[in-house]
């Protein structure tokens, strides 16, 4: 890695707390693959300094930021410009830093030097995307279509994850949430945009093809399971994916793989909203295998 000079520039996740984030080594690694002389860094930012925070970084012409849990729903009103599907999943995990060249919004990281004038912030979501990519690439599957997903949780990850489903055309969303309002409010917005995906709120009948934690359950050893363990016995789901991927393998997976599901956790879902972000920052193709391997040995210390 070059060492840090005057012309090296920069990017960040901003969280609160952050420190638990494993964006820092795998985006260093994609940024060092790529010959960046940039580097990537972690700030714990609470959430009501969070404008500060975003416009601190646009005055020091930082490349762009990433944002996790919880200013994610807050930045959709903090930035200058908003995509138009960040702006339908109602969040924003990923701003690229732009100037203008020739008229045009180009990002700041594929300019050459600091001596750009006018600075935006155009906020963008790849976390949903990511999540299909990871979904079809973990579990072999061609397409969503047509399948029924049980999707626990209704939170800002579960509910990209919902929306983009919906995109994806499947057949029936299992809606389950601890406070039921949110799931049936999270119903409606999809049944606005997709009214041939089939919306449920209750499951105990229900066969799925692909159950979904997109609840925090799970982080913590002593979490209690985010599903009735009989009805996972009884239905044995084909797949069974967590976002949660720190634990590797939370209850729900451990359960899961007894009884013969194929499992997966959201390590592919931390990757590819990762390695779109670069994208979108560098204008170059991310380097997937060495930033996996990075997040790999960050995440399970191999
Ligand atoms: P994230 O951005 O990671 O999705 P979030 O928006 O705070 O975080 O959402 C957390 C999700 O986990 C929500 O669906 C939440 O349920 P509520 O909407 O009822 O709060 C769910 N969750 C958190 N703790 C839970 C618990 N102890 N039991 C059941 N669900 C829980």
């Amino acid at each position: 890695m070059l060492s840090i000079n005057a012309r090296t520039r920069y990017c960040a996740v901003l969280g609160h707390p952050v420190r638990h984030s494993a964006s820092p080594a795998m985006q260093n690694a994609g940024i060092a693959a790529l010959a960046k002389d940039w580097r990537y860094l972690a700030y714990d930012v609470n959430p009501d300094e969070l404008r500060q925070a975003i416009d601190g970084a646009k005055a020091m012409k930082f490349i762009g930021l990433n944002l996790t849990v919880p200013h994610k729903l807050l930045a959709v009103e903090m930035v200058d410009a908003i995509d138009p599907r960040a702006k339908k999943w109602g969040a924003v995990n990923t701003v690229v830093f732009e100037t203008k060249v020739s008229g045009k919004w180009v990002p700041l990281g594929t300019v050459e030097g600091f001596e750009a004038g006018e600075v935006r912030s155009h906020g963008y979501n790849t976390d949903a995307d990511a999540i299909v990519q990871s979904l079809l690439e973990d579990f072999s599957w061609t397409t969503l279509r047509g399948s029924s997903v049980l999707l626990l949780g209704a939170g800002g990850a579960a509910r990209s994850c919902a929306l983009r489903l919906a995109e994806e055309k499947v057949g029936t969303i299992y809606l389950i949430n601890r406070t039921k309002e949110k799931a049936v409010q999270l119903g409606a917005e999809i049944a606005k945009e997709n009214s041939k995906v089939n919306l449920k709120y209750e499951y105990q009948a229900a066969t799925v093809d692909m159950v979904i934690n997109g609840t925090s359950l799970g982080l913590k050893a002593s979490d209690a399971l985010p599903i009735d363990l009989d009805w996972l016995k009884a239905r044995k789901p084909k797949r069974v994916y967590d976002m949660i991927y720190r634990p590797a393998e939370t209850a729900l997976l451990k359960e899961a793989k007894k009884i013969g599901c194929k499992t997966a956790n959201g390590l592919g879902m931390l990757l590819y909203q990762g390695a779109r972000a670069l994208e979108l920052w560098s204008g170059d193709k991310a380097p997937i295998k060495i930033m996996r391997e990075a997040l790999v040995r960050e995440v399970q210390g191999v």
